[in-house]
């Protein structure tokens, strides 16, 4: 087992960032032994909310966490915090994530994931030379694949096939982080998730913008026919599955992460459906009635599904939260939390939404 003491923690004010650094700090639903620190660099752009954190800078704060606030592409910030706080690990979750987005304006994803991906490589090279027990987790995605028809799975040896400036974006960086270790020696490890859900997900992405419609009888953006299929993953599974890479995960390696929890959009929905409206006490007819079919996202893809037994068979991780009971946690901490909803509600949230679903 690997032992890691200062994991600089890239993106850790995003959606998947604040779970895994709760998580690793023993906030979460399981308690991984770790004892070591966590540096939290984040440019904070309108995915990243440092007020996610505060429990966790008020219990600790400048003992086991601390956050530095710039941007991964930024070279001379990185070497800085790799020198000041002794980085051993890095785990890189820093990313421009939603695909609309990058169907609308892809340059920030060139940058960040592309460019902010190299620097923290380089710099890590560079820091590192050739000292032992350092390793650099990259965080990647199964869009990198591809599409799939109705049969098959995404393994590890899967062809790369980006179809979204995202996910084209993201086959750079594992790209680059790979070409690090078979050039540099550098210990890279990549692990590939499927789609996550969970508290703190900013709500353009399906679940939470669905959830947070349904609570205002706003309509529901159903992209196309609604069919497409997605593996659905609860986030503190998939940063259990890193946390258990990082320790004991061969570096150069790949590990695909899913849920084994294959669902057409439709379908969730109607779920999501039933569940928001049994809380709220409300006719789910009622809010199925606000379904709106719009216009498909260009170059959607059909399906996407994971086999993920390396890891199981290698690693012995396995998902421990149901896909109901990871839904009802869902919907019951967007309900208990407007405090952070209403904080991410100010401009941006507001024009995206308005300049993007509501007039359809
Ligand atoms: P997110 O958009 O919620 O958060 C991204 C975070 O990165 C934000 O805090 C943002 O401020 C920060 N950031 C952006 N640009 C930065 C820069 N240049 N420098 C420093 N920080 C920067 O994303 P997420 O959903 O938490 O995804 C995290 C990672 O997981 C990404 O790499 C994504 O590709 C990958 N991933 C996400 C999913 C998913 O379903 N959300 C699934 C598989 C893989
Ligand atoms: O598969 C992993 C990927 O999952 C991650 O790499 C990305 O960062 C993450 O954003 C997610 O990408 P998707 O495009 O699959 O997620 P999104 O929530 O945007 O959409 C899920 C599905 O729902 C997709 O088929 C599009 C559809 N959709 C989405 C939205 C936002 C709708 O029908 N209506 C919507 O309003």
């Amino acid at each position: 087992m690997r032992k890691l003491t200062n994991i600089l923690v890239t993106g850790g004010a995003g959606f998947i960032g604040v779970n895994f650094i709760r998580f690793i700090l023993g906030e979460g639903i399981t308690k991984p032994d770790y004892n070591g620190r966590i540096i939290n660099l984040d440019a904070l752009t309108y995915a990243g909310n440092a007020a996610s954190l505060h429990k966790i800078t008020k219990k600790f704060g400048s003992t086991r966490y601390f956050f530095e606030h710039g941007d991964t592409s930024n070279r001379s910030f990185v070497e800085e915090i790799f020198k000041k706080y002794e980085i051993d690990t890095v785990v890189n979750f820093a990313a421009e994530s939603h695909v609309d987005r990058s169907i609308l304006a892809p340059d920030a994803f060139i940058k960040t994931n592309v460019l902010g991906t190299f620097t923290l490589l380089d710099v890590a090279r560079n820091v590192w030379k050739n000292q032992p027990d350092v390793l650099f987790h990259h965080i990647s995605t199964d869009e990198v694949y591809g599409s799939l028809g109705e049969t098959g799975y995404f393994t590890e040896n899967t062809v790369y096939d980006p179809h979204s400036p995202y996910s084209a974006s993201k086959a750079a960086s594992d790209h680059l982080a790979m070409a690090y270790h078979h050039t540099y020696g550098l210990p890279v490890i990549i692990s590939n998730c499927s789609n996550n859900y969970g508290p703190y997900q900013f709500p353009e992405k399906l679940i939470p913008l669905m959830i947070l419609n349904m609570l205002e009888y706003r309509p529901l953006p159903v992209y196309g026919d609604g069919k497409n299929i997605r593996d659905w993953l609860y986030v503190e599974d998939h940063n259990n599955a890193v946390w258990t890479t990082m320790q004991n995960g061969k570096a150069g390696e790949k590990y695909n992460i899913g849920g084994d929890n294959e669902w057409e959009n439709i379908k969730l929905l109607n779920v999501l459906i039933d569940i928001v409206a049994k809380k709220v006490n409300e006719d789910a007819e009622k809010i199925r009635s606000t379904i709106t079919y719009i216009k498909d996202r260009p170059g959607h893809d059909r399906r996407y599904a994971i086999d993920c037994s390396k890891i199981k068979n290698d690693l012995g991780w396995k998902q421990t939260v149901s896909f109901i009971e990871g839904l009802e946690r869902t919907v019951d901490w967007y309900l208990a939390n407007p405090e952070w909803i209403n904080g991410i509600r100010s401009g941006e949230y507001h024009n995206w939404i308005e300049k993007n679903y509501s007039r359809r």
